[in-house]
This record gives structure tokens, C-alpha cells and sequence, in this order.
């Protein structure tokens, strides 16, 4: 479907022409999913510009080809010799090939409500009245977990969380049922159990669609849970490309080998913390003195830990923790932390300008 040729792209910096990449060959089948991971700064998002035909102005396409086979005309295209200005590329961008970008708070206008944004691809790309049009935007809200579909139509997006408008993004790029989606970083700037609910709509719409997904990213863990093939950039070229299975199991470029040793080391270094707190928390326990006749003994160790007065609350980006966290601190607690805050600005006052 998509077959990316010794793909090389300068930006003109002054009078110096940069190279950002260099030979770059990979391709996407229909329906298949391709990770492309590298380093920050390796070309990956240069890389789905230049498909997509929105390089930045200052940069050209020296050589190599970037053949798209359209299933809806049949026919296959280089888009790296067309006009990014033209009818045909137009066409192809957002009606054939799609992109979501890692923050959609810059990525939609803040001054267009969901319904208007969503729907302006379906209008521009597909034949539809505009009461046709508002009803496919609702479904497709509806379809990609919007709770109340008919009211976010109305919705400005600094009126939704990070994942609705994460949400609203991807059905920006579906409603037009494009056959490839480039996802570039799709769900970093989004809290852990979003991502994971972001990434999983991806997967069923990709499903439901048939369509092929080139997936940027940095993390391994979406990598071995969505790939099929994965392509490593690093500087500009594509240092490593194969199947899933081959490439983690037999990574060949410092790059991947590094990577994969990182998350290895994580979830070691995550085992070793659960397995030292458990030590400790036996050794407190067997530290307790026993317990005399109306005495008060420390019955587990999380109780002493409670009487510290720091504590941490986790919630989601648009979570309640901080008032939760509040409302959870007794009053003589709450004092007690106050007494501890002045304290503490009195000293911060005391020390500052001494460096
Ligand atoms: N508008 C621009 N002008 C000049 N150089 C640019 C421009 N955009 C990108 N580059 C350069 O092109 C190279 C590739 O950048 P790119 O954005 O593709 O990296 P990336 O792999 O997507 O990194 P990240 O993971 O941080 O998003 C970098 O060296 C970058 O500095
Ligand atoms: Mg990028």
C-alpha cells in the first residue's frame, strides 16, 4: 500500500542545505501495522510529514519515492513528485491517508467547536449534505467514546479532558475511513490508563476498517502490543526493519539493544523495589515492641507510615486527588500541616538569598 524508496529530505538552514533523512526505505501492507521508533530527533516525524505532504516550507525532497497505491482509484501514486498544493495530493491527504498528531490541543483550533472540525474532512473529502454530515460526526463521536455525542458537537476543545480531545482527534482522522493512519506519538501526552484505553480504540477501529497503521513511538511496551513490523530510525536512516518477533528477539543496532535492555532493567529494578519493601516491612515488624498491658503497639508498618506527613495521591489529568487528598486530612491534621507549611516558608524565607 504504501512503499517508501531511498527517501532523502534536506532542510535549507541559511546557506546550508541539513540533511534530516537519508535513504529511508520501508513499506506498509494493507491492514498491517508498522512501528517506527528512533530516538528523539531521527526523522520519524519528518518522515509521516513527507508522506502526508506537509513538510515544513523550508524543507525539500532531494530524492527517492514514497509510491502509494490508492485501493479507491487503483491507482499508485508517488507523492514525494506531487505538489502538496495540489487537488490530487489534497485528496489523498485526509480522505485516503490520515495522521493524528501527539497533542491535540495544538493540533485542533481552539476557536471551531468538535462538530465543525470533525465534519470539515467528511465535507471536503466525501459526498454528503450537511445534515448527513452532522449525523456521521455524531456517530462517529459516539464511536470513538464520546459520552454525549450530540453535545460535543457543540464543545470547544479547551471544554474537554486530554483523552476526549485525544478522542476527538482520532475521529477527525477516521470519519473519512482512510485506508492507512499515521499516529504519531499518539498517546504520549496522555496519562497511562487513557493511552491504554486510546490505544485499544485505535486497535478496533484499525480492525473494524481494515486499515494499515504506521505508528510512531517511543515506547517498546506499545510496540510489542501493536506491530507487526517495526523500522528503527537513528540520525536520519533506518538503521533496523523487520518482523516483531525477529527484531526483539534478536536486536542487531545499539539503538533497539539499548532500549530493550532499558525496559528490561526497569521491570528488574521494579521487582527489586517490591521485593525490598516487603523485606523491610517484615523487618519493622519484627522490630515492633511487644505490646504492654494499654499500650498502643504498631500493629503494621503502614500505620506508622500514615503519621508521616507527606503522602501521595495519584488521579488522572482530570482527576479529583487534590480535593479528594483535602477532604481526606482531618482538621487537626490539616492544622497540624498548615503549622508545618508556615514553618517551612519561614525557614525557605530565612535561607533565601544565601544561595
Ligand atoms: N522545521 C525544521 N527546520 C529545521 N530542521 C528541522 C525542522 N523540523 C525538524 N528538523 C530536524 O529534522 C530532524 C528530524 O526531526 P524529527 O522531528 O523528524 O525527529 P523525531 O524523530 O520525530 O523526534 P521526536 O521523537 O523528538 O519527535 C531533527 O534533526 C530536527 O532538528
Ligand atoms: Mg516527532
Amino acid at each position: 500500500m504504501l512503499e517508501v524508496n531511498q527517501l532523502a529530505v534536506d532542510f535549507r538552514l541559511q546557506r546550508h542545505a541539513v540533511p534530516a533523512l537519508m535513504d529511508v526505505s520501508f513499506s506498509v501492507d494493507p491492514g498491517e501495522t508498522v512501528a517506527l521508533v528512533g530516538e528523539s530527533g531521527s526523522g520519524k516525524s519528518v518522515t509521516s510529514q513527507a508522506i502526508m505532504g506537509i513538510l515544513p516550507t523550508n524543507a525539500v525532497i532531494r530524492s527517492g519515492e514514497i509510491l502509494f497505491d490508492n485501493p479507491e482509484t487503483g491507482q499508485l501514486i508517488d507523492i514525494a513528485r506531487l505538489d502538496p498544493e495540489s487537488t490530487q495530493m489534497r485528496q489523498i491527504r485526509g480522505g485516503n491517508i490520515s495522521i493524528i498528531f501527539q497533542e491535540p490541543m495544538t493540533s485542533l483550533s481552539p476557536v471551531h467547536t468538535i462538530g465543525d472540525q470533525v465534519s470539515e474532512a467528511l465535507f471536503l473529502h466525501r459526498d454528503a449534505s450537511y445534515q448527513e454530515g452532522l449525523k456521521l460526526t455524531e456517530a462517529m463521536l459516539k464511536h470513538v467514546g464520546f459520552p454525549d455525542p450530540a453535545r460535543a458537537l457543540r464543545m470547544y476543545p479547551f471544554e474537554l479532558s486530554g483523552g476526549l480531545r485525544q478522542r476527538a482527534m482520532i475521529a477527525m482522522a477516521m470519519i473519512t475511513h482512510p485506508s492507512l493512519l499515521i499516529a504519531d506519538e499518539p498517546t504520549t501526552a496522555l496519562d497511562v490508563t487513557i493511552q491504554a484505553r486510546i490505544l485499544k480504540l485505535i486497535r478496533e477501529l484499525q480492525a473494524e476498517l481494515g486499515m494499515a497503521l504506521l505508528l510512531i513511538t517511543h515506547d517498546l511496551g506499545v510496540v510489542s502490543n501493536m506491530a507487526d513490523q517495526v523500522v528503527v530510525m537513528y540520525h536520519g536512516r533506518v538503521m533496523e526493519a523487520g518482523p516483531l518477533r525477529q527484531l526483539f528477539g534478536d536486536p542487531q543496532h545499539d539503538y533497539l539493544k539499548a532500549l530493550i535492555h532499558a525496559v528490561r532493567d526497569q521491570v528488574r529494578s521494579r521487582r527489586a523495589d517490591k521485593a525490598a519493601t516487603a523485606r523491610s516491612a517484615c523487618r519493622l515488624r519484627q522490630a515492633a515492641p511487644a505490646r504492654k498491658r494499654g499500650q498502643q503497639n504498631l500493629s503494621s508498618p503502614s500505620r506508622r507510615l500514615v503519621q508521616y506527613p507527606v503522602q501521595g495521591i495519584a488521579g488522572g489529568r482530570s482527576g479529583v486527588a487534590g480535593s479528594r487528598a483535602r477532604r481526606m486530612l482531618r482538621p487537626g491534621r490539616r492544622k497540624r500541616l498548615r503549622q508545618n507549611h508556615a514553618q517551612q516558608d519561614h525557614y525557605a524565607g530565612n535561607n533565601a538569598g544565601s544561595g
